[in-house]
């Protein structure tokens, strides 16, 4: 080797060592998650990822519900999640919350947390918020007080055993009570609230806890047209501060608010675009429309 070629290989490899330095190299940088430490009660997203699951399968009674399933979710991204009834989409947001636990495969919040080693409990206070179905505010309670019982880490208190909010908590209070357009709305009970309203207020009590990562699950089931396009105002103005998996059958809705459209089926990913690509897809269309 000629000392000319020597030389430049010795300044490729003083350039890339000083890129892994900065924490930045071009294999998305494994240097970068190892030399920047995990701040405890901050999830650790170097690699770009807030959710990573990787050949996760679950089986009930020998039918794989979901199969070898791999999926990633950016910081402050909102993922929109299609597929036929039965696709495992439920079952998805059951593992990534600690309530079912997969056979097999990886899953991690952040680069750091592995979520297979977390309970329910513990999931939900690492910052994973999950919203089911059905509204679950206290009918008896005004929407002040469901928001303010949010804020209680201890659920058992009872729910008229008043606790004084701190100022931040109030600014907090006051803040979801705008971003769920339910300001007007402050001392109404809960249970008066039409379906679309309390399922708002539902988001709003998880907003309380400033979750990191929101799991929707059919939110705008039920809804009024006028209800869903709020919801998906809603959405909008919570992607970027919060990272959102929002599952619906809704395609009106989805086109709304969908960037990266992910279709289950069969318990794992068959096709990921936007909802363009996934509804133009020979695959898509057999599985929606083919059986
Ligand atoms: N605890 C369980 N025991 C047995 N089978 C289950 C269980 N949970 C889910 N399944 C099965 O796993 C499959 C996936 O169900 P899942 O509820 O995740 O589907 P989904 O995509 O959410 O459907 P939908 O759009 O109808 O809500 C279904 O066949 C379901 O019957
Ligand atoms: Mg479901």
């Amino acid at each position: 080797m000629t000392p000319d070629l020597l030389e430049a290989g010795a300044q490729r490899k003083a350039a890339h060592a000083q890129k892994v330095l900065k924490g930045r190299t071009e294999s998305g940088g494994r240097a970068a998650g190892f030399s920047r430490p995990a701040v405890p009660g901050e999830v650790d997203v170097a690699h770009g990822r807030i959710l990573y699951l990787e050949d996760v399968s679950v089986s009930f009674d020998g039918f794989k519900a979901i199969n070898k399933l791999s999926l990633d979710i950016a910081p402050g991204e909102l993922r929109c999640i299609i597929g036929p009834n039965g696709a495992g989409k439920t079952t998805m947001m059951d593992i990534i919350t600690g309530k079912t636990r997969p056979n097999e495969g990886t899953v991690f919040f952040g680069s750091t947390i592995d979520l297979l080693r977390h309970t329910e409990p513990e999931i939900a206070q690492l910052g994973i918020g999950r919203k089911f179905q059905k509204p679950t505010v206290f009918e008896q309670l005004s929407v002040f007080e469901n928001l303010e019982l949010a804020l209680k880490t201890d659920k058992r208190v009872a729910p008229s055993m008043r606790f004084k909010l701190d100022s931040a908590q109030a600014d907090r209070l006051a803040e979801v009570l705008h971003t769920i357009h339910l300001a007007s709305s402050v001392t109404r009970m809960a249970g008066n609230l039409s379906h679309g309203q309390k399922q708002w207020l539902e988001i709003g009590m998880l907003l309380m806890q400033d979750p990191k990562l929101l799991l929707l699950d059919e939110p705008v089931a039920g809804m009024t047209d006028e209800e869903t396009a709020r919801t998906a105002e809603l959405f909008l103005t919570l992607k970027g501060k919060h990272s959102l998996m929002v599952v619906e059958h809704d395609m009106s809705f989805i086109r709304t608010i969908s960037e990266i459209v992910t279709v289950l089926c069969d318990g794992s990913v068959l096709a990921q675009g936007t909802l363009d690509q996934v509804q133009n897809d020979e695959r898509v269309i057999e599985v929606y429309l083919g059986r």
